[in-house]
């Protein structure tokens, strides 16, 4: 199979990262018989300093003429402290989802038997945690009407929902509980916010259309507790753009490192895979960020772009390798060796080869 791949690494760290999964699609292809052609795209920082903008049409052409695309991420220092910059790094991301119609973000938390240890929280706990956050992308606080008044003094952002925009998430998410453990939480804020009464009404009506699914509905901040207190409850966990956002962070200690968390930004156009990290420009071109969540990605990229579920297994399956033979980044090393970055996407890489060789 062909595959048109739409590289757009971003700033910071996102380079080397998306690198050592390019490494990892690469010995993929090798193994499997396909072939992959990459298209280099600009976006963030790097593509405001090319072209004055964060995600330019050339970039929005490419993602559109590819098959899927693999981003690392967006952001620099000298935008984060200027709350007057006209424009920011993060808007390029903003733009490609919702210039692509991305209106779901799949975040799938797994833990890693190698690692459960290395979880801040207490190993029963997180022991055998597997459960899908699906994260409403286009809409909410993010894209909803934002400004000041007074002159300057009153800020607001408006976290608007229309109805099919509750109904898409919810259909997909429904279609998700149904191939996994045919559970769905529904996290809002419906004790205080009309856009979440709105989300929760839309899935009381939804629910019965799903009878095989068990529905339920929990508040923002007790799903934030219950991330850390109780996480195997969960299967698929839908909610709104925000919300999403802070609680996959939260969620990422479950795995033991904010390094392992990928996912799939899906919906009307070409797909994204993305770490959920960020730029960490503190680490960038040091060879000590840890390229997992981006390799994973790629493997999400097999599954979700491709239908190619057997590639994306020999990726999972060199990552668990990885981690098991302690082949590890910084943040996962415990005080012990750590690799740099572009040793574990080489090992990564090798052990695919290795073990796929037709
Ligand atoms: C993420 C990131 C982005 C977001 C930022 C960089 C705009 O934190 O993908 O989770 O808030 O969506
Ligand atoms: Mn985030």
């Amino acid at each position: 199979m062909k595959l048109r791949i739409a590289r757009l690494p971003g700033d910071g760290i996102g380079p080397e990262v998306v690198e050592q999964a390019v490494k990892a699609v690469d010995a993929v292809c090798a193994s499997f018989g396909h072939e992959a052609e990459y298209a280099h795209g600009f976006v963030g920082a790097c593509a405001i300093d090319r072209y004055g903008d964060p995600f330019p049409e050339e970039t929005f052409r490419l993602c559109m003429d590819s098959d899927a695309v693999l981003f690392g991420a967006v952001g620099d220092p000298k935008y984060d402290n200027d709350p007057t910059a006209k424009v920011r790094p993060e808007q390029g991301l903003l733009a490609m989802r919702k210039k692509l119609g991305l209106y779901a973000n799949l975040r799938p938390v797994e833990t890693f038997k190698s690692l459960v240890h290395k979880s801040p929280l207490k190993e029963h706990l997180v022991d055998g945690a597997d459960f899908l956050c699906v994260r409403e992308l286009t809409g909410g606080m993010y894209f909803g009407e934002k400004g000041r008044r007074d002159d300057g003094d009153t800020a607001y952002d408006t976290n608007l929902y229309h109805r099919y925009e509750i109904e898409r998430i919810l259909r997909l998410s429904y279609d998700y509980a149904r191939r996994r453990r045919r559970h769905l939480t529904v996290v809002d804020k419906a004790n205080v916010l009309e856009s979440s009464r709105l989300w929760r009404q839309i899935a009381q009506e939804m629910a019965p259309q799903y009878p095989d699914v068990t529905t339920d509905y929990m508040y923002v901040d007790n799903a934030a507790m219950k991330l850390v207190t109780g996480p195997k409850f969960f299967d698929v966990m839908v909610t709104e753009n925000t919300f999403g956002d802070i609680l996959t962070d939260e969620a990422s200690c479950i795995s033991g490192s904010m390094g392992l968390l990928a996912s799939a930004s899906v919906g009307e156009h070409t797909s994204v895979f993305e770490p959920i990290h960020g730029s960490y420009p503190q680490a960038a071109g040091k060879d000590i960020a840890n390229p997992v969540a981006t390799i994973l990605s790629a493997a999400m990229m097999f599954e979700y772009a491709f239908g190619l579920m057997d590639e994306g297994k020999a990726i999972r399956e060199a990552v668990a390798a990885s981690l098991e033979a302690g082949v590890v980044t910084e943040d996962l090393a415990d005080g012990g060796p750590a690799y740099g970055t572009a040793a574990v996407g080489d090992w990564i890489a090798s052990y695919i080869s290795e073990k796929n060789n037709k």
